[in-house]
């Protein structure tokens, strides 16, 4: 298979108003729980990626009807908690280790046997991290040395538990609460570091009693969901980019509408805030049940920081993009506990320290984390491995580099950002596909 690169060359200052898509976490929950719902439930805002449609097939799959009646929309016939359909058929969630995890705490719940699959990417993400404390509820799952593909194993009895995560993780946290909807008593999460909390805050919605507040989460099975509409808010992780780029481009001016602000996900705000960085929140609002706001990024000279650890979990997936920051702003900056990155779609430390490297930059890796001195960009060539978030962080590089970057392997950006190439061209980014 051929693979698609991109080239992005130094572009003019930023500006426009760039509406990202949606969530992707809310997007994967709104289908699984719309599909174990009694009734008809319309989402809107809908991410149009690959992870999020895998899982829409692999819920088709198991004879939950969805419908598609516009882009971004999606209208789900609830089958409730017992009316999924097993099937033989492997049920492959594509890059998505969201679907996958999530899915193993569904699944474990039902009557048949199920498989999980993967791409070659997630097939090698650690699932024992879910089968562990799914197998302390009663759940019966095989891995492959702890790795994909997920042997299910239907009809086990499950009793709830009270867990303690080891690392904080809000996929595990889901799991095992989507696992708990189908257990006898309580099954009780608790967390190192809060993490996301849509799952919770839309059991909630749905109708489901729950116990929830920042660290912890608790509930009881055996009751039922209601089917509700579901207003996904814009992705803040697909927004760090733009964020970076407004920031690091002198005379830029983006403005990102409706852009879901829940504080689990808005750590590179203040990440980049502690840097210099100049963005506001504007018409600050709720809608379905998620903080949103309109965010405003201007240019500013950014410095080096050293990151607060406790700002991690919240800005999980903002690693790649952080670092670019980083790369460019006056001064040292130093990450710190966060040897998750070494877990994600590529080994997130070493790939970004490879392709900044590669560009000229200075990081030294750490276990955990990064030193990176700011300074200029050369330009070059970086392998993204099929990182989305890789790909999309050098592209953002590619505005303030002395020459073009040419960045390999870029499919998968369509796993969380379809249009991207679209969207950042449109605001100034000359971003091509390489020939
Ligand atoms: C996600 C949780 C995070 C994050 C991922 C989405 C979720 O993963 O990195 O992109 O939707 O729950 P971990 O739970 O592994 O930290």
């Amino acid at each position: 298979m051929t693979r698609l690169d991109w080239n992005s060359h130094p572009g003019r200052a930023l500006q426009g108003s760039v509406r990202v898509p949606g969530d992707k976490s809310v997007s994967h929950r709104s289908l699984m729980l719309s599909a174990l719902a009694d009734g008809r439930s319309h989402i809107r805002g809908f991410l149009e990626g690959e992870d999020t449609r895998a899982t829409a097939a692999v819920l088709q799959q198991l004879g939950v009807r969805i419908e598609t009646p516009a882009e971004g929309e999606r209208v789900v016939h609830g089958v409730g908690l017992h009316g999924l359909r097993g099937t033989t058929q492997a049920l492959d969630c594509g890059n998505a280790g969201t679907g996958m995890r999530l899915l193993a705490g569904l699944l474990a719940g039902q009557a048949f046997d199920s498989t999980l699959v993967g791409d070659a990417s997630l097939s090698k993400r650690p699932m024992r991290r879910v089968t562990d404390p799914l197998a302390l509820m009663g759940a019966r799952i095989d891995t492959q040395d702890g790795l994909p593909p997920l042997r299910v194993h239907g009809g086990q009895p499950l009793k709830g538990i009270a867990y303690t995560l080891p690392v904080a993780s809000a996929q595990v946290k889901s799991a095992l609460l989507l696992a708990g909807l189908y257990a006898d008593g309580e099954t009780e999460v608790i967390e190192p570091h809060p993490t996301r909390d849509y799952t919770e805050r839309m059991l909630a919605a749905f109708g489901w009693p729950i116990a929830f507040a920042p660290g912890r989460a608790r509930l009881t099975g055996r009751h039922s969901l209601k089917a509700t509409n579901v207003d996904v808010p814009a992705d803040f992780s697909s927004a760090a980019f733009f964020l970076v780029a407004g920031s690091i481009v002198p005379g830029s001016e983006l403005r990102l509408p409706a852009v879901g602000l829940n504080p689990r996900r808005t750590g590179l705000l203040q990440a980049l805030r502690l840097m210099g960085a100049d963005i506001r929140i504007e018409n600050e609002r709720e809608s379905g049940g998620e903080p949103v706001g309109d965010l405003v990024v201007r240019h500013a000279q950014l410095h080096g920081v050293e990151l607060p650890e406790a700002l991690v979990p919240d800005m999980i997936d903002e690693f790649p993009v952080l670092f670019i920051a980083a790369a460019v702003a006056e001064g040292r900056t130093v990450v710190r506990g966060a040897a998750e990155l070494r877990v994600k779609e590529s080994d997130r430390i070493a790939t970004m320290a490879a392709g900044l490297r590669a560009i000229g930059a200075s990081i030294e890796e750490t276990p955990d984390g990064a030193i990176i001195d700011g300074g200029a960009l050369r330009g070059g060539e970086v392998d993204s491995h099929g990182d989305h978030r890789i790909a999309m962080s050098f592209a953002v590089a590619g505005l303030v580099a002395q020459s073009a970057i040419r960045i390999k392997d870029c499919d998968n950006v369509a796993t969380s950002f379809p249009g991207f190439l679209e969207l950042a061209n449109g605001c100034g980014f000359a971003l091509a596909k390489a020939r």
